[in-house]
């Protein structure tokens, strides 16, 4: 255990960074996109998500949808074919993890990026993008940068709003019945959620593929994001009257500074790589030189400090429950003291469960107790590398060896041709 002093210590540097990050945030970006190529750049970090596909060979569509409660998302679509021309049905929905975008699922490159994989086996492929980061950050009449109530959200809502919208625009768009569901880690948790509070959505998939999937985190081991996650707890109500309720946005000084440094390359090793490796664990040759310098173009995508501090309790509890605001106003939004807890019995839809043995983020024993909880788990799959850890998932260099045969194979069984 770290020493209380030294606690007291990151707590006041996390809030420092995110002040410092969102007072310095730039009306206009701190450089411009030909000033960073001509610094050295790799193009990839600088081109966003249908520009960058489109580059590798893979046209893309956009699309924007609504949620019920007037949140506006952006959707790609990446539709791959088998030979003839066809694409596989059903359609295939990707769901990001937390602080990234549906850009994560690029990030690894044509030869390892999940997108690239599942698109070149021949399927209808989606990939959604929740309320908050670059992408989906914007509502029907709520202005993301002055109503603070924007961004009066965590996976709680994403849960409940957006990943139904997101199958909902699937599903009337190609007329299909049903989907395939694969999300990682936020983005499985929201199915989870989505299936205990609408459980009349749980079966518009055919199956869930969860990638480190994040609902209970009672026995996280990464210290930063431990400490990152509980500060935003301890102190969302400070942080919102100075006006804080956004945070790690694209553009804004914390996210530039990685953005500024992570693409050269001997800094990308030096720093990048072993603040990657602290915050998640050491796994040597996973991630590429190349993947770190984009991926740091585009990450963090941005999100709330309540969702932050969401995940701060859910580390501090042995439950998989709502946000939790203290006794009375629980009582008076949940009619109970304690938060309620989500009803994984409600999970009825097929679910397949990869993990990994070294994923500090979401750990091993809070998976074995998911399991415990999933009354219709199809698999659960260690991944064989022993190194294995959370963010791998989007952007090891490896995932053709590691995770992608198990995918390939569930896919393929749940497809209709
Ligand atoms: C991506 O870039 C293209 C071309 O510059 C632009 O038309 C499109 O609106 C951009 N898409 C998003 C979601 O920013
Ligand atoms: C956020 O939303 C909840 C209801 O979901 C409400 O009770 C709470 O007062 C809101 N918080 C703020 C700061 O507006
Ligand atoms: C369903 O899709 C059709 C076109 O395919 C579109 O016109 C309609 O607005 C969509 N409905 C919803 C609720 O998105
Ligand atoms: C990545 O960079 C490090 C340090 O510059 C170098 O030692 C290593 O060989 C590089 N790896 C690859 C795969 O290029
Ligand atoms: C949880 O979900 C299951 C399956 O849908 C249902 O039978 C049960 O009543 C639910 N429990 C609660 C407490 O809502």
């Amino acid at each position: 255990m770290a020493s209380r002093g030294a606690v007291t210590t990151s707590v006041m540097l996390c809030v420092c960074l995110v002040c410092v990050g969102h007072v310095l945030r730039l009306p206009a970006r701190l450089l411009n996109d030909d000033t960073k190529r001509a610094l050295g750049y790799p193009p990839d970090s600088l081109l966003n998500f249908t520009e960058r596909s489109t580059r590798y060979g893979y046209p893309a569509e956009e699309h924007r949808l609504f949620t019920q409660d007037g949140y506006i998302l952006t959707m790609f679509r990446m539709a791959g074919a088998k030979e003839g021309g066809v694409a596989r049905a059903p359609p295939v929905i990707l769901m990001h993890g937390l602080l990234q975008s549906a850009d994560a699922w690029l990030d690894a490159g044509p030869s390892a990026g999940l997108a690239y994989l599942i698109a070149d086996a021949g399927y209808d492929l989606w990939l959604g993008n929740v309320r908050g980061n670059y992408y989906s950050r914007d509502h029907v009449h709520m202005r993301p940068d002055t109503d603070p109530q924007y961004w009066n959200f965590s996976v709680d809502e994403i849960g409940l709003y957006d990943v139904p919208a997101t199958i909902d625009y699937v599903l009337n768009y190609t007329k299909a019945d049903k989907v395939i569901f694969l999300g990682f880690s936020q983005g499985a948790g929201a199915y989870f959620i989505m299936c205990s509070e609408r459980p009349e959505y749980c079966n518009k998939a055919k199956l869930l593929i969860t990638l480190a999937p994040a609902a209970r985190q009672t026995n996280t081991k990464s210290v930063p994001y431990r400490t990152l996650t509980q500060s935003m707890n301890k102190l969302e109500s400070v942080l919102a009257t100075s006006g804080i309720q956004e945070v790690f946005t694209k553009g804004a000084l914390s996210q530039e500074f990685l953005a500024f440094f992570c693409p050269l390359s001997w800094i990308s090793q030096l720093i990048c790589a072993k603040g990657e490796a602290l915050f998640d664990s050491f796994h040597p040759g996973s991630i590429s030189n190349e993947t770190l310098r984009v991926l740091f173009g585009h990450f963090p995508a941005g999100t709330s400090v309540h969702n932050l501090a969401r995940y701060g309790q859910s580390m501090q509890s042995e439950r998989f429950e709502k946000f939790d605001y203290g006794k009375s106003k629980n009582l008076e939004l949940y009619g109970s003291l304690r938060p309620p807890e989500y009803n994984l019995s409600a999970v009825t839809v097929p679910v397949t469960v990869l993990y990994g043995e070294s994923d500090h983020l979401v750990d091993t024993e809070d998976i074995a107790w998911l399991l415990r909880r999933l009354p219709n788990v199809v698999e659960a799959v260690k991944v064989s590398d022993p190194l294995w850890n959370h963010l791998d998932v989007t952007y090891s260099s490896l995932t053709k060896q590691t995770i992608f045969p198990k995918i390939s194979d569930y896919l393929l069984q749940y497809s209709d041709n």
